[in-house]
């Protein structure tokens, strides 16, 4: 290949790797967006490649799911995370956004982070990385990273060498599509739901929606509004839960330190007794089997599907149906094209990442993964402590532990998120993960030397809502609005939609017996693990 170092000359190159780190960073979506500012405020050079003319990854709408470059959602989704629980940890949203953004109020949120960080200038965009290899001799760690201009056709590839990589090119951009018995004899149409846009095309139709995830539910349900009959095939029930709970509160604030604490059954039982408050599963032919956590929540159902006629399809009861179209909503497979297997395999099961986000087996840790998760919560503050992690040890201001301590974390690890989680899929992260992280940056808020410098900032800390302004309290780029925000987070939720606020007993009262609640479980928590 014609080595094209883009009208600098190699000397230059070396020059500049001297004398300032150079970190590139593979899109810009949450996740390379986080990636870019962790890299500046620790004093690295960072250089974001994106594929696309645009930031923001999924959350930038195209009307045709940016099939060429990228993905997109489609155009009803509303965030399934709250507000308060889906920002970065030092920029919080307008208040005029509403306490679940729907994803052009997202798109908006990220341009104006971009903005107030002044990111942009670091983004090359309609820049596709074709190929990230080591550098020759690997003595430092360098990488050689290898561009195309998606903009025009038949261009040279470039090539670039840096100190070190993050890559952030996403998850959610290669269909899973199951190879069911008889699906190339059928002759309606198939789809996945990457590329399902809005219902309009349905319109009197028969549509065949597979599998149990969020997008399963959100495209039935819509797809329902035109087409003439939906039907649902589920391989297992779903666990529904409500993106408001009692009081119109958001669902995800439930989520505190205390309730961390408390031993497994207690949060188990509590998801499932929000499920079962809101809705009887069973009635609808939903009710699932294994517990919450080992999947997404969401909304006539049908069972597993046996194989595919040239009409419709028949099902794990012998039933049959014919259709005019079927939307696989079954997921997506982790690819990383650019990268060698034996650095990054795509196989979710070959891969050995410390924490998630570090290759084990690497001589030099210089290959950061950010944002391979699935978020329980919302995926930006997740991603920008994984990118604050890669960017200290980058810089050398943190440490990984040795090879065999690594290995053993991992297999560990693994063998936890099977048990919990299911094996072989995207890693469930939850606020136990980010803690993890946040402790090994010393970004964790410490309760005692809360209770000590602000007794009512500990309580709100570890009591209420487990907010992402936590990690901005204490260590490395504090940020000075960190105690007053999180002391107000919960309030903030409601600020497009309360406009004119009265402080009622009410709201205090409730406010208390949430608070208190949570104090019981903590501590009947605490006695149950000592006895
Ligand atoms: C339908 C749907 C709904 C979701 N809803 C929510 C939600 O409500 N709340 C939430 O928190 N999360 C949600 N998520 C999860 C979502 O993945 C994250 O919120 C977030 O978008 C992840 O950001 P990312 O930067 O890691 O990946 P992406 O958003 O996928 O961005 C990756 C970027 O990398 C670029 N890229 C890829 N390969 C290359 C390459 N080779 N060269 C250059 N550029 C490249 C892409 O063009 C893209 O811009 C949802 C996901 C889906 C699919
Ligand atoms: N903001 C929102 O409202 C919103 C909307 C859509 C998506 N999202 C997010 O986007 C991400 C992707 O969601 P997704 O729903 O597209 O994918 P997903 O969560 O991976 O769900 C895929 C579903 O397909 C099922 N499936 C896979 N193979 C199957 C097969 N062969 N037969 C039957 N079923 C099969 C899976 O079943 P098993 O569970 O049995 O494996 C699962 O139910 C998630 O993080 C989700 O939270 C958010």
């Amino acid at each position: 290949m014609h080595l094209n170092l883009c009208g600098t000359t190699y000397a230059q190159t070396v020059e500049t790797l001297m004398e300032q780190k150079r970190v590139a960073i593979i899109g810009a979506g949450v996740s390379g967006l986080a990636a870019i500012k962790a890299c500046l405020e620790e004093g690295l050079e960072p250089t974001c490649f994106e594929q696309s003319e645009e930031i923001g990854g999924l959350w930038h709408y195209t009307d045709d799911g940016g099939q060429q470059h990228g993905a997109s959602m489609y155009k009803s989704l509303i965030s399934n995370v709250s507000r308060e629980m889906s920002c970065f940890s030092d920029f919080p949203f307008n208040t005029d956004t509403p306490p679940y953004p729907p994803h052009s109020q997202f798109h908006h949120y990220l341009q104006q982070y971009c903005h107030r960080f002044d990111l942009r200038k670091f983004i090359r965009f309609k820049t596709q990385v074709v190929k990230v290899q080591q550098a020759e001799g690997f003595v430092e760690g360098e990488w050689n990273v290898h561009t195309v201009d998606t903009g025009t056709d038949g261009t040279e590839p470039c090539q670039h060498v840096f100190h070190a990589i993050m890559v952030c090119s996403g998850v959610y951009h290669r269909p899973h599509m199951s190879l069911f018995a008889g699906l190339k004899t059928f002759q309606g149409t198939v789809t996945h739901s990457r590329s399902y846009r809005t219902p309009d095309r349905f319109q009197g139709k028969t549509v065949l929606v597979i599998g149990a995830g969020n997008s399963a539910g959100d495209i039935a349900a819509e797809v329902g509004l035109t087409a003439s009959k939906v039907y649902l095939s589920l391989r297992d029930g779903v666990w529904i839960l409500p993106r408001l709970t009692h009081g119109a509160r958001p669902l995800d604030l439930s989520v505190s330190r205390a309730l961390l604490h408390a031993p497994d059954f207690v949060s188990r039982n509590y998801i499932k007794m929000l499920s079962r408050t809101h809705i009887n599963q069973a009635n609808y032919g939903l009710h699932r089997t294994k517990d919450p956590y080992t999947h997404g929540f969401m909304v006539v159902a049908k069972p597993d599907i046996t194989e595919f006629t040239p009409a419709g399809a028949r099902f794990a009861d012998g039933s049959c149906i014919d259709a005019d179209e079927v939307i696989f909503a079954t997921g997506y497979d982790v690819s990383f094209p650019f990268l060698d297997s034996d650095i990054l395999p795509s196989s979710l099961q070959d891969q050995e990442l410390y924490k998630l986000v570090f290759p084990v087996r690497m001589k030099k840790h210089t290959l950061a993964v950010i944002g391979q998760i699935r978020n329980r919560g919302g995926a930006s503050p997740v991603v920008e402590l994984q990118a604050r992690w890669a960017a200290q040890v980058f810089q050398g201001i943190t440490q990984l532990p040795d090879q065999d301590m690594m290995l053993g974390y991992f297999r560990r690890d693994r063998q936890y998120r099977d048990a919990r989680f299911g094996p072989n899929k995207l890693p469930v992260v939850d606020l136990r993960y980010t803690d993890d992280i946040a402790r090994d940056i010393g970004v964790k808020p410490s309760f005692w030397r809360l209770v000590l410098w602000d007794p009512s900032l500990a309580f709100h800390t570890y009591f209420g809502p487990a907010f992402p302004v936590h990690y901005r309290l204490m260590g490395r780029h504090s940020w000075s609005g960190a105690a007053a925000y999180a002391k107000t987070a919960l309030i903030k939720t409601y600020s497009a939609t309360c406009t004119n606020r009265v402080q009622t007993r009410h709201n205090v009262n409730s406010l208390m017996t949430v608070l208190l609640v949570c104090l019981m479980v903590a501590v009947l928590s605490g006695i149950v693990m000592k006895s």
